[in-house]
């Protein structure tokens, strides 16, 4: 177990009140053992032959959390497996991730769960938190064995990719999963209305005579989910909101004190329609890119803690098939390795939020929604780390990327911030600028 001082660091975790200008943080032994103002404090907390890194002043959160993940194996091994897409996370600043169970066969039963968790400690990079399905091969049909799951270390269940069809399975699911104290995590798409669409429906579809999706494809589906959750008593968390009266949707569910979280991808935050007019299917991902007056609707939810958690949806595909015609290419992008530079840069830089305002979505509160136990820096808890550059600029490029697939919508974009240290319990898995430094015990 490692041992690690990060000295002369921006300490920041909103979570728990931390905000130290010049602080210090031990690590002994996997664990946090001191946060703090006092280098010798720190330095015998962590114990003999721990590594030091010295900050210079940058930002020290929590370690990162992510979680939507889509890693492919098994089934797709050659768009991202396991160790290549937890090791692009510790590259983009993720100490953990969470990994979506639409893979080929789908993660439906306990040793598909505990395959996913001991390929994940193997690679040893980022902690990897497998979801199970909700229905049995992912089918829509009937449940997934839920409890079987939970004990193989399922942390949520969810058909991401696509809703629980009938209210009736998603009633009973919720019932299951508030025994098990865990949430569903609902793609909330209608399929009826999904017919042939392919983008938001709305001016851009009309010109370029593309089928549209409209908003109420992903509203009926959180309207109802809400519903149910309030029927229930159970947890239900909305992936990826796309659409402003969803956000509204979202908000009054949780004035009523019905338990509902909700998420918000990168692209979501920042991107519109207005992408396709060059018909690339980079863009191309589902939920639709909608309008600017979507884009705005999630921020202020972000802002107002309606939506609680950043998640990237890292969903790789081949560039081939990602090179297909617009109709007939998967959806979905990568963003392990942008999340951090995008947000920093459209969000931060931009001057609409500060760090204090976004660490949290990206640690403490997608670890509570999962109980992880993880997003925070207090003493006893995992010495997962992220430091953060908060002015560095560096230019995307999937091909310096360590993800296996390339289909990010953010190629080329120049970028400001990012993430340049991360730490899963006190080891040193990625360090851009090479400040750890090792002493021989
Ligand atoms: O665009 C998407 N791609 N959205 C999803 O929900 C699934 C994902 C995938 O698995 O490719």
């Amino acid at each position: 177990m490692a041992s690690l001082i990060v000295r002369n660091a921006h300490i920041l975790d909103p979570s728990g009140g931390v905000d130290i200008a010049a602080g210090c943080l031990a690590v002994r032994d996997g664990l946090i053992a001191y946060v703090g103002g006092d280098g010798i404090e720190a330095a015998t907390a962590a114990g003999p032959g721990a590594t030091v890194a010295d900050a210079g002043g940058l930002l020290l959160t929590p370690g990162f959390v992510d979680m939507h993940v889509h890693l492919r194996e098994p089934g797709n091994e050659a768009e991202e497996t396991i160790a290549s897409g937890a090791r692009a996370a510790v590259m983009g600043g993720f100490a953990s991730i969470v990994a979506m169970p639409n893979t080929d066969p789908p993660v439906d039963n306990e040793s598909a769960i505990i395959f996913t968790r001991r390929e994940a400690r193997r690679a040893g990079y980022a902690n990897v938190f497998p979801v199970g399905t909700v229905t049995a091969g992912r089918s829509g049909q009937e449940l997934a064995e839920m409890a079987q799951m939970a004990r193989g270390g399922a942390v949520a269940y969810s058909d991401d990719g696509a809703a629980v069809p009938s209210a009736g399975l998603l009633r009973r699911a919720l019932s299951y999963a508030k025994m098990l104290d865990k949430p569903i995590l609902e793609h909330c798409e209608d399929k009826s209305l999904l017919a042939d669409g392919v983008m938001d429906e709305g001016y851009m579809s009309t010109a370029l005579g593309l089928g549209g999706i409209p908003a109420e494809c992903e509203e009926i589906v959180v309207a109802r989910d809400v519903a149910l959750a309030r029927l229930t008593g159970g947890h239900v968390h909305i992936q990826h909101v796309s659409t402003a009266k969803s956000v509204a949707l979202i908000r009054l569910a949780k004035l009523e004190g019905v338990r509902v979280t909700a998420e918000v991808t990168p692209h979501h935050l920042t991107l519109t329609s207005d992408c396709l007019r060059d018909y690339d299917p980079v863009y191309k991902v589902s939920p639709p890119l909608r309008s600017m007056e979507d884009v705005l609707a999630c921020r202020e939810g972000l802002r107002d803690g309606v939506i609680d958690a950043i998640a990237s949806d890292h969903a790789p595909h081949l560039q081939g098939e990602k090179e297909l015609e617009f109709a007939f290419a998967p959806t979905g992008m990568i963003g392990l390795e942008t999340t951090v530079g995008v947000v920093s840069t459209v969000l931060v830089r931009s001057g609409l939020f500060t760090w204090p305002e976004i660490v949290p979505a990206l640690s403490s509160r997608p670890s509570d929604i999962l109980k992880l136990g993880r997003g925070r820096l207090a003493a006893g808890l995992p010495g997962d780390l992220t430091l953060i550059d908060p002015l560095r600029a560096w230019t995307a490029d999937p091909d310096a990327f360590h993800s296996r697939s390339r289909n990010c919508p953010f190629n080329g974009w120049k970028l400001e911030g990012r993430a340049v240290l991360t730490a899963v319990g006190g080891a040193v898995l990625f360090d851009l600028d090479g400040r750890a430094v090792r002493f021989l015990p």
